[in-house]
């Protein structure tokens, strides 16, 4: 079992937990993620490492309540504890020391993209951060992002913070803004949003990485679920990924392979709601 030492509510739907996992912080690398499940009779979840601590065995995880399991997870309180937690899985993130980087972290992007940042940050790189959301309650860890980026841009759907519009509007000036040289962007959020960013920046040639985030079952590139076609080639986002050039994704296939479950997800989601009598929340989250 998989004590939480520490939950702090980050927004409305957004959770930051911290759990007793001592093997998984002993190896945990930037861009790794786990897996876990709340109980016996639970599904498995991947979710980033946010944060590890070697020295309390700690690891963090932050996660916004989207659908069942992720809101089975939030109404746990510190003290409780989770059946299983594997890891760390997925290949470490590239990291070079120098240069000058562009993070787009969109909706439930924001979460996953953090350590991303910070260990660019740590490394030594320049980084630029362009975070947005559908509206501003959905915003997370902005004070976390701007304490480890040079600049920090936020855009909103509905304008109700930072610039009213989408996280590409803003990139776009940076890649029409020949005086900065940008050695790499990196993005993460819904498909749709990663798909227009590889597009956005493939005429200018810019290294672009994205991390996938397909449904997965056992994180360990046996069962298949998260394939995905990378430079026409089959590649298995938990074990070769989660991060992958951009520019060779296929988005397409990744849409279509991500909404095989919907109905599925959205029964299992009311049936929750209805069993803990819990309702609420925002399921649409993105
Ligand atoms: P559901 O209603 O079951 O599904 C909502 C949506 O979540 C689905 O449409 C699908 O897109 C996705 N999803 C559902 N089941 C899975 C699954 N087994 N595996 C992957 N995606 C699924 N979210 C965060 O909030 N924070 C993170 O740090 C984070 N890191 C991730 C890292 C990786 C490598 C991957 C693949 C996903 C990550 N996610 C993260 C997404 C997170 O796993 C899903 O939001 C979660 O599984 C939703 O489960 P649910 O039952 O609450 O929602
Ligand atoms: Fe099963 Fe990747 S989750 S192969
Ligand atoms: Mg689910």
């Amino acid at each position: 079992m998989f004590k939480i030492v520490k939950k702090r509510d980050l927004a409305d739907v957004s959770k930051l937990m911290e759990v007793e996992a001592p093997l998984v912080a002993r190896k945990a690398q930037p861009g790794q993620f786990i897996i876990l499940r709340i109980h016996e009779n639970g599904e498995r979840i991947p979710l980033t490492i946010a944060d590890s601590d070697k020295e309390k065995g700690t690891i963090t995880i932050i996660f916004q309540e989207v659908g069942k399991t992720t809101k089975e997870l939030g109404a746990l309180e510190e003290g409780d504890s989770l059946r299983d937690f594997v890891g760390p899985l997925g290949q470490a993130m590239e990291l070079p020391t120098s240069g000058r980087v562009i993070a787009v972290g969109g909706g439930v992007g924001i979460a996953p993209i953090y350590p991303k940042v910070k260990a660019f940050h740590q490394a030594g790189m320049e980084v630029i951060s362009i975070i947005g959301a559908r509206t501003a309650d959905l915003l997370i860890l902005e004070d976390e992002m701007r304490a480890v980026s040079k600049e920090l841009h936020i855009c909103t759907d509905d304008g109700t913070k930072g610039h009213h519009g989408f996280v590409s509007d803003i990139l776009q000036g940076m890649l029409d803004d020949k005086s900065q040289k940008i050695d790499e962007i990196i993005a993460v959020g819904p498909l749709p949003m990663m798909r227009v960013v590889a597009n956005q920046t493939k005429p200018y040639g810019i290294k672009t990485v994205v991390s996938l985030n397909p449904i997965m079952v056992d994180g360990t590139g046996m069962c298949g679920c998260c394939r995905v076609s990378v430079g026409g080639e089959t590649k298995f986002t938990c074990v070769d990924g989660p991060v992958f050039d951009a520019h060779q994704v296929d988005f397409e296939e990744l849409t279509r392979r991500g909404q095989m479950y919907l109905p599925e997800e959205k029964e299992a989601l009311d049936k929750y709601k209805e069993e803990c009598g819990c309702g609420g929340g925002n399921s649409e989250i993105g």
